[in-house]
């Protein structure tokens, strides 16, 4: 194992060379990424930490385990039965993926990652037709990566075969019998690490585990998040969104407690986000990467959003689940749902004291100076495609998300951009941190004038109520 020394000399590698790649004018998603890093709700990249999150290893559960334990709360679980492998590689728009893939790298000519930064595998997949991995280093798109087949036994079980990393934090592979890890390396014969091999997680249910679940990005930062926390999980429930995939940066014991709650109960699982980037929007479209791939066949829909961001149905008679169920377009691949941000004033404080605390202090009863709604295509965000909107995408039909968009997806789909008399975010954005209100009220005030609104009553009184308890079970 390296000495601490060593490891502080690769962190300190891995920020130049972020700085360096992401400076570059022929990355690939340059704009993109760009677009994103200039955003007006800019998220608190100053409190970035690169501490370890606080989650025991006995906290974290992989998917694979979950399986075998999971309670879906649904009366009628669905089969876990897996479709047949097939023989050949996934086809996309009549060619071998992985040519189409390549493709779409769109490989700079000469570019040699031999000897570049090592890679690293946050999880890797298998479906029924080609295997992916997700990378926790910030690797150029169109890098050059070896997948590497291996067995039971440890020994690879089949050639190495020559990809390129596409979309960000992700390499494909064709798929190959008889392995049960997935390598990925920068050359042919640079050896198996634990860093950079990790175990298939099957993805091939024959059917959906959920109709829809929620992506979390991943939690970093002081404030407390106990509050935001369960009213996250709570809203979405009353949405029929019963499974959240949890991405933990960095958390404190006393989040920790909570979190852990929903573990025990089946609806949470927990995906430790490692140090290795440096930036805060690396990390977020790291995680929405990865659990583009991990809720690939086990969930139709995925809501990709932030603890502080409530998706909600502007009929409030009318539930996210409910609204997808009627979503009988075939060729809508994403629903963006647009922003309204609402103004919050306080710090979560640190822990539970009492009810009445929760019923002044909860951010859908204390907040409401809300926003008019960030449409897309209005002059504020010409530089940013979606205007801030967050996406329920079809997990089957994107290949490539960044933060607030799927940005290329599979043949055939496309994008359905809600109006706000619809659904919308209502996004409880606090007003102090990076100076976020002082920095953006002008451009704000250009989507139209604000209006003090409300969470609506018909879920209020519920979400109340199951926040409560929640809050007393884990802390009394
Ligand atoms: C996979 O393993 C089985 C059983 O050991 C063996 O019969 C088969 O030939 C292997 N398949 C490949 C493609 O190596
Ligand atoms: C998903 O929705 C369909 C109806 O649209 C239903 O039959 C099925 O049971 C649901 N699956 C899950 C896992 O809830
Ligand atoms: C689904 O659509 C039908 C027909 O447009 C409508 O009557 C119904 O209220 C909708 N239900 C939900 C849950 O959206
Ligand atoms: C919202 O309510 C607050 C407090 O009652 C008030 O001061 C403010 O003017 C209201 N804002 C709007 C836009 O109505």
């Amino acid at each position: 194992m390296p000495s601490n020394n060593a490891s502080l000399g690769v962190f300190v590698l891995f920020c130049i060379l972020f700085v360096y790649i992401f400076s570059r004018n022929s990355f690939d998603d340059q704009d993109q990424y760009e677009k994103v890093y200039i955003q007006l709700p800019f998220p608190e990249a100053s409190t970035l930490s690169t501490k370890r999150p606080t989650t025991s290893k006995s906290a974290v559960i992989t998917t694979q385990e979950r399986d075998s334990t999971e309670t879906v709360p649904n009366a009628l679980s669905p089969s876990k039965e897996e479709v047949q492998d097939t023989a050949e590689d996934e086809v996309v728009n009549g060619e071998p993926a992985l040519a189409y893939f390549r493709k779409l790298s769109g490989s700079v000519n000469g570019f040699s990652s031999a000897g570049g930064l090592k890679f690293q595998i946050m999880a890797a997949y298998s479906y029924k037709d080609h295997f992916s991995a997700t990378i926790s280093v910030p690797k150029q798109i169109g890098s050059v990566a070896y997948c590497r087949y291996i067995g039971v036994d440890g020994k690879e079980v089949a050639e190495p075969v020559e990809s390129r990393v596409y979309p960000f934090f992700v390499v494909y592979c064709s798929r190959r019998s008889n392995a049960t890890m997935l390598g990925i390396t920068n050359s042919k014969n640079e050896p198996i690490s634990t860093e950079n091999s990790a175990k298939l997680i099957h993805r091939k249910f024959k059917e959906y585990q959920h109709n829809v679940s929620f992506c979390l990005a991943p939690i970093y930062g002081k404030e407390p998040k106990w509050l935001h926390f369960a009213e996250l999980v709570e809203h979405y429930k009353l949405q029929g969104v019963n499974k959240f995939f949890i991405y933990i940066r960095e958390i404190g014991e006393y989040d920790m407690k909570l979190v852990k709650s929903y573990v025990a109960s089946g609806e949470v699982e927990i995906i430790e986000v490692p140090a290795t980037n440096s930036d805060v929007i690396a990390q977020q479209m790291m995680a929405v990467a990865d659990c583009l791939l991990r809720s690939r066949t086990y969930s139709k829909w995925s809501i990709y959003a932030d603890i502080d961001e409530r998706l909600i149905m502007t009929d409030d008679r009318m539930t996210i689940n409910g609204f997808l169920r009627n979503v009988t377009d075939e060729s809508i691949g994403s629903i963006a749902f647009p922003q309204r941000w609402i103004m919050k004033r306080e710090q979560i404080p640190p822990k539970f004291t009492s009810d009445a605390q929760i019923i002044e202090k909860m951010p859908t009863r204390a907040w409401h100076e809300t926003t008019s709604a960030a449409m897309k295509g209005h002059p504020v965000c010409k530089d940013q495609v979606s205007c801030w909107a967050k996406d329920i995408v079809h997990n089957e039909k994107a290949i490539r998300m960044l933060v607030h968009e799927v940005v290329k997806f599979y043949p055939g789909y496309r994008e359905w951009f809600l109006d706000s008399s619809i659904g919308y975010i209502r996004h409880y954005r606090d007003v102090d941190m990076q100076s976020w209100e002082k920095n953006n009220i002008a451009n704000l005030m250009k989507f139209g004038p604000f209006s003090n609104t409300s969470y609506p009553n018909s879920l209020g009184a519920k979400l109340l109520k199951n926040v409560l308890s929640r809050l007393h079970w884990v802390y009394n």
